[in-house]
């Protein structure tokens, strides 16, 4: 049976393509959506995609995602830099992580140079624009074949 990805989105980036497109680019949520299950296509891999506004929806769906998935590639917004929830969530699930930010958070204001997600993840991608998904995606097809 194919390795399922779960690619995870946290708040406002259902707002892609219209919110600040000078930092996060002109390319929409369906978007990157779209280029994921391709690469994952490509690399015989099945994948499952998720956008929530919602922390405690996001928690729910990293818990039932233990044992039954092979990975996560998260892009948690805001969330990375607050939550120690999503931190806790992501050791309970025991899974890869891989962490993914559109922008370079590390060029941008200090509060988004913490990550409470980091401490929890296999690697970090950031600042590749939303071809970092993709890069993710092909990073997990290397793990697992
Ligand atoms: C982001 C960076 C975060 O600091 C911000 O809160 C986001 C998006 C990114 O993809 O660059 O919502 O995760």
């Amino acid at each position: 049976m194919a390795h399922t990805l779960l690619v995870l989105n946290g708040p406002n980036l259902n707002m892609l393509g219209t919110r600040e497109p000078g930092v996060y680019g002109k390319e929409t949520l369906a978007d990157v959506e779209a280029q994921c299950r391709a690469t994952a296509e490509a690399h015989g891999l099945a994948l499952e995609f998720q956008q929530t506004n919602h922390e405690g929806q996001m928690i729910d769906w990293i818990h039932q995602a233990r044992g039954r998935v092979a990975g996560i590639i998260i892009n948690p917004g805001a969330w990375t830099h607050t939550s120690i929830a999503l931190h806790d969530a992501l050791v309970a699930a025991e899974l890869p992580v891989l962490e993914v930010h559109i922008s370079n958070v590390h060029r941008r204001e200090s509060f988004r140079h913490h990550s409470y997600v980091s401490l929890v993840a296999v690697g970090v991608i950031a600042g590749f624009g939303t071809h970092g998904y993709s890069l993710a995606v092909t990073h997990f097809a290397k793990l697992l074949g």
